[in-house]
């Protein structure tokens, strides 16, 4: 059946139940993408686990989300926390089908101003918070009928990005961590699919903060790819359902670019390479 979901910031949609009865853990759910990913999971019918280190939003997501979302303040790179987090699943929810993977920080510099206290940070979170968040969800995923991942990477997976040397690697790490676990789980029959996601110029706060950073923000507002808009967090959400739910239960160790063709068109893209 048909109905209808809005959430703020987002378009009406058409809500037609395509993860219903599936129990979802969302990183990132605070903010951009991932709250948008956790309110679209939410509305198609799931249960979701909101996650993220910033408790003030994350609770006001999660309450206007309603009684199929709950909230549970974490750090991504902290293994306990991701353990404990396990445990509180399996207790009150028996199990877990869908981890989305988007918590993550950007930090501004090249490799010549990189020190290694910051590039160990942005790995930490971007790179090792995929990683535990994996690791600790499996034995859970791998007693679902159809476990999926779904990881944020972005385009600076291929590209890497001149001004935030530290982000474009740990970005790297990312689209090879998700096929490695991809492979890992087919080998052994786990029924659980592992996906990446490759986004480029959405509207949240972190692409604000990019682009106030990097200097040209009157340029990154306007855009300079077609249509010359940045695209918006439902955008990256309706991917994220896509590689949650059964439709995409062919694909596996996949890569989707949500990027409006910047990949396609690398020197179109609206974020400059130097400063
Ligand atoms: N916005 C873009 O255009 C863009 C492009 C490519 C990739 N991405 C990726 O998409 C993902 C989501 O980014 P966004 O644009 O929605 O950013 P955002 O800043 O709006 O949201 C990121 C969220 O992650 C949380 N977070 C950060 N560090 C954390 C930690 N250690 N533990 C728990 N939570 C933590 C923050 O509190 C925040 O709520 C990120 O992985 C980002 O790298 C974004």
């Amino acid at each position: 059946m048909k109905t209808k979901a809005n959430f703020s910031g987002m378009k009406e949609f058409d809500v037609t139940g395509r993860v219903e009865g599936k129990i979802a853990v969302v990183t990132g759910a605070a903010s951009g993408m991932g709250a948008a990913a956790a309110q679209m999971l939410a509305a198609e019918g799931a249960t979701v686990v909101l996650v993220d280190r910033n408790e003030a939003l994350g609770v006001k997501i999660t309450e206007a989300i309603g009684d199929r979302a709950s909230f549970v303040k974490l750090d991504v790179a902290d293994e306990e926390q991701w353990n404990g987090l396990a445990e509180e699943i399996k207790a009150r929810h028996g199990g877990l089908d869908i981890l989305v993977n988007s918590a993550g920080i950007v930090h501004i510099a090249g490799v010549e101003d990189t020190s290694l206290e910051d590039f160990n940070r942005v790995i930490a979170i971007n790179a090792g918070g995929i990683f535990l968040g994996c690791k600790s969800m499996l034995p859970l995923l791998k007693k679902s009928r159809h476990g999926s991942i779904v990881n944020i990477a972005s385009t600076a997976s291929h590209q890497g990005f001149g001004l935030g040397f530290a982000y474009g690697a740990s970005k790297g790490a990312v689209r090879t961590m998700t096929k490695s676990i991809a492979a890992y789980c087919q080998d052994r029959g786990y029924p659980v699919r592992c996906n990446s996601i490759h986004p480029n110029e959405i509207e949240t706060p972190m692409m604000e903060d990019v682009m106030q950073r990097s200097g040209r923000p009157e340029t990154v507002a306007e855009g300079i790819l077609p249509p010359g808009k940045l695209g918006a967090t439902s955008d990256v959400a309706y991917a994220i359902l896509y590689l949650a739910s059964e439709e995409s239960r062919f694909v596996t160790g996949g890569e989707l670019t949500v990027d409006n063709g910047s990949l396609m068109r690398p020197w179109a893209t609206s974020i400059p390479d130097q400063a």
